[in-house]
């Protein structure tokens, strides 16, 4: 028998992503090939999230889909990620095509996970912790892009904000070592790689057990040492998320002011504009703590980008609570913004709160914060018309074949007419046009 194929499919956030490149790198030094087609591959692992209720339901809809979608050979089923760890046996009932269910504790066990289902075992799950020593490799290969890489660099919870499942899905917080990630940027330097982007949960909280690596850093914080440290590898362009407002300090805006490679983009979420709202989410910072937080980001020496993700429609959050928000829009002046209604997540603290917000009133409330943040950012967009941004350029543009896409260092999309000679490479774009979620320019 030639070797077995595996195709995955990722939902949810960054860390899901490069828990796939983490995956398929195992799967591969395990003897299995990966696939970039569903439709042919003899395995369908699917990387799975739980944030919101939708997301978790779009798991049980493909595995729906895959079933039916084939007449001949059936794939084997494999569920991994959030829902995996959170449901676990129950999944087989729920789904009893599912041959597979490995948890977010046991990527790195995955190939004699699905060696044991190969072979005909029914039923096989992993939803135990990680092993102590945590192997973070991905092989260049399994990069979800030659020019970026995610670098984890904490992985899990400890804030336990009460209408969060991450601390039950993705467990308690565990900071990688300094020595390894810098490493590792280096490494992705030398292989060619323009980006980094150094993800977690709450990458202020980074607080690795010892601190070696980042002797020879300053910083008020682990984390802002270890931006330095991460700055003096020459990667071309360094970004970060998601910080948690109580951690995020002020040093860390001057790390970025001191490193031009350190990009100029901060995703902050605030949740709430209301106090009481923000203290029974158990958010630990107030309105007025958020905007000082802010404040030390505006004043920063480059203009530096805010993005931001609210809930409207927590359980009991009124209608002059959610007022407080609107304010809170209105001052921030996000250059971005998620908005999410206010899903139950079982298991949760906020769960047994009785969820008072009707669906009508989270939609208005969604729709007119959405309409507030789009006249803010249509503003915002266009205040970089004339300017000149650093883009990196990272494929042709979905909407016409004659221009190139990519990010500015602030994190914007922008769009521009150029030779695909320019895929890869860092280049300058003069900002002749914005819409609301993009710019245009020319080279
Ligand atoms: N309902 C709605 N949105 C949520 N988020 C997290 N949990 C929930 C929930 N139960 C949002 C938060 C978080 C983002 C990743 O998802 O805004 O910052
Ligand atoms: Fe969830 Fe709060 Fe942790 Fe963010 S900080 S992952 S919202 S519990």
């Amino acid at each position: 028998m030639g070797r077995l194929s595996v195709h995955i499919e990722t939902f949810g956030c960054q860390m899901n992503v490069a828990d796939s490149e983490r995956a398929a790198t195992r799967l591969r030094k395990g003897g299995f090939e990966i696939s970039d087609s569903a439709d042919s591959a003899d395995v369908i692992l699917l990387n799975t999230c739980s944030i919101r209720e939708k997301a978790e339901q779009k798991v049980f809809n493909r595995v729906g889909e895959i079933k039916s979608g084939r007449l001949g050979k059936h794939p084997l089923v494999g569920v991994m990620g959030c829902v995996a760890q959170l449901e676990g046996e129950a999944i087989f009932k729920t789904s009893p095509s599912v041959r597979l269910v490995i948890g977010t504790g046991a990527t790195d066990r995955i190939s004699n996970l699905l060696e044991k289902a190969v072979g005909g075992e029914r039923r096989v799950i992993d939803i135990a912790e990680r092993k102590a020593s945590e192997d973070f490799q991905i092989s260049s290969v399994e990069r979800h892009s030659k020019f970026i890489a995610f670098v984890p660099i904490i992985e899990g919870c400890n804030k336990f904000c009460t209408y969060c499942i991450v601390p039950f899905s993705r467990g308690r917080e565990r900071s990688r070592v300094a020595y390894d990630i810098i490493e590792e940027v280096r490494r992705l330097r030398e292989e060619g790689f323009n980006e980094v982007q150094l993800i977690g949960q709450n990458v202020n909280s980074y607080r690795p057990k010892v601190e070696s690596g980042l002797e020879a850093y300053g910083g008020a914080t682990p984390f802002s040492k270890l931006l330095r440290a991460v700055a003096s590898t020459g990667m071309p362009r360094i970004k970060f998320t998601t910080s948690f407002p109580r951690d995020f300090h002020p040093d860390i805006v001057k790390a970025i002011d001191e490193h031009e490679n350190l990009c100029n983009w901060v995703h902050l979420p605030v949740q709430s504009g209301n106090d009481r709202v923000l203290k029974v989410m158990r958010r630990g910072h107030k309105v007025d703590d958020y905007l000082a937080r802010i404040d030390s980001i505006k004043n920063a020496r480059r203009k530096i980008s805010l993005t931001s993700d609210i809930i409207v429609g927590f359980p009991g959050e009124t209608p002059a609570e959610f007022e407080d928000t609107l304010r809170l829009v209105q001052e921030s002046r996000f250059h971005g913004l998620y908005i999410f209604k206010y899903s139950q997540r079982r298991g949760t603290p906020a769960a047994k709160l009785s969820d008072t917000v009707s669906e009508e009133d989270k939609s208005r409330r969604f729709l007119a914060l959405e309409k507030l943040q789009m006249s803010i950012q249509r503003e915002i967009y266009q205040s970089y018309i004339g300017e000149e941004v650093n883009v990196l350029v990272e494929g042709l543009s979905a909407r016409s074949s004659e221009d190139l896409t990519g990010h500015t260092t602030c994190n914007k999309v922008i769009n521009f007419r150029a030779e695909p000679g320019l895929i890869g490479e860092i280049v300058k774009v003069r900002v002749t046009e914005a819409k609301t979620h993009s710019l245009f320019g020319e080279v």
